[in-house]
């Protein structure tokens, strides 16, 4: 039998509710009204779906926010809708209801957009009486009150209907295409359409490459906070060299102002010290923070509408650097400075990465590290030791806009309005032969958010020292 809360095959020691409580649970209870501010993008989230509605004309479009997933028996990850859903109805992160699915469904001059989702949990029985007591997934009393369907219409603009309506909705002959993977529910229903689907969620993507004034102010937001995560750790950097797992000090520090400013974090946070930050995702955490090494840190809050900064800072833990962390923190910073130099409104995505590995290899030329080959003109070797690309689009997603077409990305041109890191690093693992031994095991990333203005860029996270003086001042005094 499948349980209330939707937890097939977990196991819980909940006692069973006589019929006299669950009687009770139904009457006793005073009307409340949910008076929650209009969601402030709900105006451009309108816009977007218009988009949409433009580009399908006659077609039913479905876009889910995705649902729970287990982590532990009963327990679930924190919840985070997909970033289409995200887009097309501004809603935020905490209010955000799981399993909730955007239908455009095709009328004769456009669509009607319904938010198919689940109400707040009822109260005086009905088939999900008793939710409310005893789902611990959508529970009122378990994991709070959600809106009704009148306050998410109020609160979005959007037409609101529950759920449990979406089968009758989506049913009948109407050519469909589907945000797959995101609710097995719609996917068995709805026959896959590959073409259509995949030609949906490009059209998704690049909605997203060009940044409305909204979602400029969600993004200024998030990297304010980012950078004020930042300044806490720094704050922080003398006292995890105290501990054995200093690492995790660090990420609990960042992680404790993304869910005090936000609605957590863009991604996992990167507190990578000595050789972990020869790792470009380390995420394990579990190594010490020592003087005379560095510590990278790379880590984004994800603001409560759900777009998120990404910031790289390398640090002297000591407040100094060495002889060679400096050679190789000047080399990035050359290198990154080449790269904001190249951002404005027409120049290639691509020109920002060629600068910059342009200085890059120049630098490790001179410094006579050809990798591999003593072909010095063959520039592509210096690869070895950057591994990853210089940037990318930055919003909703880290990695925003992934299903853009490579002509609109990648091979494409920027626009006022694009989001994007700037993040050369140089990561010389710490048994690579081809290196002389003082450089081993040194990692350095250095990476900044810019918005691109009429004529130029604008760093978003200029809140934060970025030359090696400037970070060795910082870091010496915020100890
Ligand atoms: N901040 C992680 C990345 O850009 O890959
Ligand atoms: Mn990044």
């Amino acid at each position: 039998m499948e349980r209330q809360d939707g937890l097939r095959g977990a196991q819980s020691h909940d006692r069973a509710v006589p019929a006299a409580v669950a009687e009770s649970f139904r009457q006793g209870w005073a009307d409340t009204n949910l008076r929650l501010p209009p969601v402030s993008g709900a105006a451009y989230a309108a816009k977007r779906r218009a988009a949409v509605s433009a580009r399908f004309p006659g077609e039913r479009v479905v876009v889910p926010a995705g649902g729970l997933k287990v982590r532990s028996n009963d327990f679930d990850y924190h919840f985070r809708p997909h970033s289409a859903f995200l887009h097309l109805t501004a809603e935020q992160g905490t209010q955000a209801v799981p399993d909730s699915v955007l239908v455009f469904e095709p009328t004769g001059t456009g669509h009607a957009v319904t938010l198919f989702t689940r109400p707040r949990s009822p109260r005086g029985g009905g088939p999900h009486g008793a939710e409310l007591y005893s789902d611990r997934r959508h529970g009122e009393f378990w994991v709070g009150r959600r809106r009704t369907l009148a306050e998410t219409a109020d609160a979005l603009g959007i037409e609101a209907a529950a759920r449990d309506d979406l089968e009758r909705a989506l049913h009948g002959n109407v050519p469909t295409r589907v945000v797959r993977g995101e609710d097995a529910f719609i996917d068995a229903l709805v026959p896959p359409d590959p073409g259509r689907d995949a030609e949906l969620c490009t059209l998704l993507s690049e909605l997203r490459l060009v940044k409305d004034e909204w979602e400029l102010e969600q993004l200024r937001a998030a990297v304010d906070h980012t950078v004020a995560g930042f300044h806490d750790v720094a704050g922080e950097l003398r006292h995890a060299t105290n501990l054995e797992r200093g690492e995790r000090w660090i990420e609990g520090t960042f992680n404790r102002r993304a869910r005090l400013e936000g609605y957590g974090l863009g991604f996992e946070t990167i507190a990578a010290a000595g050789s972990h930050a020869c790792v470009l995702h380390w995420v394990r955490n579990d190594g010490p923070v020592r003087d005379g090494d560095l510590l990278l840190l790379d880590a984004g809050v994800e603001a409560d509408s759900c777009y998120t900064g990404d910031v790289t800072r390398t640090l002297p833990v000591s407040g100094r650097f060495t002889e060679a962390q400096r050679r190789v923190y000047d080399l990035v910073f050359a290198a990154q400075s080449a790269g904001i130099a190249a951002l404005r409104p027409g120049a290639r995505f691509g020109d920002f990465h060629n600068a910059a590995m342009r200085v890059i290899a120049e630098g490790l030329d001179d410094w006579g590290l050809r990798p591999g080959g003593d072909a010095a003109h063959d520039r592509a070797l210096y690869r070895r030791y950057t591994v990853c690309g210089t940037g990318h689009m930055l919003g909703l997603d880290c990695h925003d806009c992934a299903s853009a077409r490579s002509e609109a990305y990648l091979e494409g041109v920027l626009e006022p309005g694009h989001v994007l890191t700037v993040e050369p690093g140089l990561y010389f693992q710490p048994d690579d032969l081809t290196i002389p031994e003082e450089l081993r095991g040194i990692g350095v990333r250095i990476e900044d958010d810019f918005v691109i203005t009429a004529d130029g860029a604008h760093c978003l996270s200029s809140g934060l020292p970025r030359s090696a003086d400037e970070v060795e001042a910082w870091t010496a005094a915020s100890r």
